[in-house]
């Protein structure tokens, strides 16, 4: 932050148990006998990518994240009765793979704090879609034990791996993660990750202007040829303890005009529907991709709003159905998975919560008071409790 920023004003409200009861009769009439494998929201979306929070806590401290001053030594992070157990979560799972979700993400926190995660990956793997596929399982990590445990999560069924690494510059990635955590060890993961077989590798930098945008082309150089795709994510207003400020977010769009000045990129189709990314893709001198040099994307989250075809549900840590990133409250699973509900009630809730949803945070940001939810007035949930 530089020497003129105005005082960091961190808001203390908590709302993770602010949830939306969902009563267990919800759409119960025909779910019993309609695993429709497509649902379809207020604005025509489908239900198609479920991420699951698996942890609230984290060994880094990212400012735009978990700022240190928030979480400290006296955070009260949610007690282990509260979280999901594995089987309620697949339990969950297994409905939402019922109604059409084709992709499940493991993130946090930091997933691979939690114990026996690659157990939980395995009851995961085991589900099939209505069509009898397998599903894409795929995790988000700070990178910091993916050297220790990569050869177990590929023998558990996970498929790749998505990192953070917001910097090569070792000094740099220290301040970003604000707990002195070595670059290298990072890199030892992706390694790691990529000798097993958990690809194709993604790795995720937040650019923030004036911290770490001078790390966009030695990143980019570093990754070009490996087969590790580096995205590169616009600084966002998510939660409500990071301090956001507009002059912080590099636009996607100058990112691309910084990559371009260097190296010649042309871009490339989506490779799936709802995709969060535009990929480029390195090029040769005669403008055709050169897919040895590989493909780099960009997440223009804030600049270029991509709620028009968003198809992910997220699921907290402690069973909170959320609609959107930004949402204020979400609906409360845990409570029809520890109550009477039985999976034919449970898939209805979810039909019936997914039917109903309207939410485009991203879409409407411009038009929003600053730092307020969905709801207007109201305040965001925290990432590290809902996931990326
Ligand atoms: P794959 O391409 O399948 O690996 O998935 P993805 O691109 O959705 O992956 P990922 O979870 O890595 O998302 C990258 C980043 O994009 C997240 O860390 C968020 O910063 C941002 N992001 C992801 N989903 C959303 C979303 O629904 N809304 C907004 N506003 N940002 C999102
Ligand atoms: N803006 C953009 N991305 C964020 N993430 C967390 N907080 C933010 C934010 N404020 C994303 C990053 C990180 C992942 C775990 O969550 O992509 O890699
Ligand atoms: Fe941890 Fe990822 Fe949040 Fe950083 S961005 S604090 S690594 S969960
Ligand atoms: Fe989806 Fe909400 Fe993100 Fe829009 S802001 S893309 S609706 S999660």
């Amino acid at each position: 932050m530089s020497e003129t920023s105005p005082p960091r004003v961190i808001p203390l409200f908590d709302l993770r148990h602010d949830s939306i009861p969902v009563p267990a009769s919800a759409g119960l009439a025909s779910d019993a006998t309609l695993p429709s494998g497509y649902l379809q929201d207020t604005r025509g979306r489908p239900l198609r990518d479920l991420r699951i929070s698996v942890t609230d806590r984290c060994n880094f401290r990212c400012s735009y994240c978990m700022p240190k001053e928030v979480f400290d030594k006296d955070y009260p992070y949610l007690p282990h009765a509260a979280l999901l157990n594995f089987e309620e979560i697949t339990r969950i799972a297994t409905q939402f793979v019922r109604h059409g979700v084709q992709k499940i993400r493991l993130t946090g926190g930091e997933p691979l704090l939690r114990k026996n995660i690659e157990v939980l990956i395995a009851q995961l793997a085991a589900l099939r879609t209505p069509h009898g596929e397998p599903l894409d399982i795929t995790l988000t990590t700070n990178g910091s034990l993916l050297a220790r445990k990569a050869a177990a999560l590929k023998a558990a069924g996970l498929q790749r791996v998505t990192v953070s690494l917001d910097g090569l510059d070792d000094s740099v990635f220290r301040q970003m993660n604000d707990v002195d955590f070595p670059v290298a060890d990072v890199l030892a993961g992706i390694a790691a990750a990529q000798a097993v077989g958990l690809g194709p590798i993604k790795v995720n930098m937040v650019v923030k202007r004036g911290t770490n945008d001078h790390q966009i082309i030695p990143m980019a150089r570093h990754f070009k040829g490996t087969g590790i795709v580096l995205r590169f994510i616009e600084y966002m207003d998510v939660g409500a303890t990071n301090g956001w400020r507009m002059d912080e977010v590099m636009p996607s769009a100058d990112v691309i005009q910084r990559l371009r000045a260097e190296f010649l990129l042309v871009p490339l189709e989506a490779a799936n529907h709802g995709e969060t990314a535009q990929r480029w893709g390195y090029a040769t001198p005669d403008g055709q991709h050169d897919t040895d040099a590989g493909e780099v994307g960009v997440i223009s989250s804030v600049t270029q709003a991509f709620c028009h075809d968003c198809n992910r549900a997220r699921l907290s840590t402690e069973g909170q159905l959320y609609l959107c990133l930004f949402a204020s409250q979400g609906h409360d699973l845990r409570s029809l998975v520890r109550g009477a509900a039985d999976d034919a009630a449970l898939a209805g809730a979810i039909r019936h919560i997914w039917q109903g949803r309207s939410e485009r945070y991203s879409e409407l940001r411009s038009q929003l008071p600053a730092n307020t939810g969905t709801d207007v007035g109201k305040r965001r949930v925290e990432m590290s409790y809902i996931g990326g």
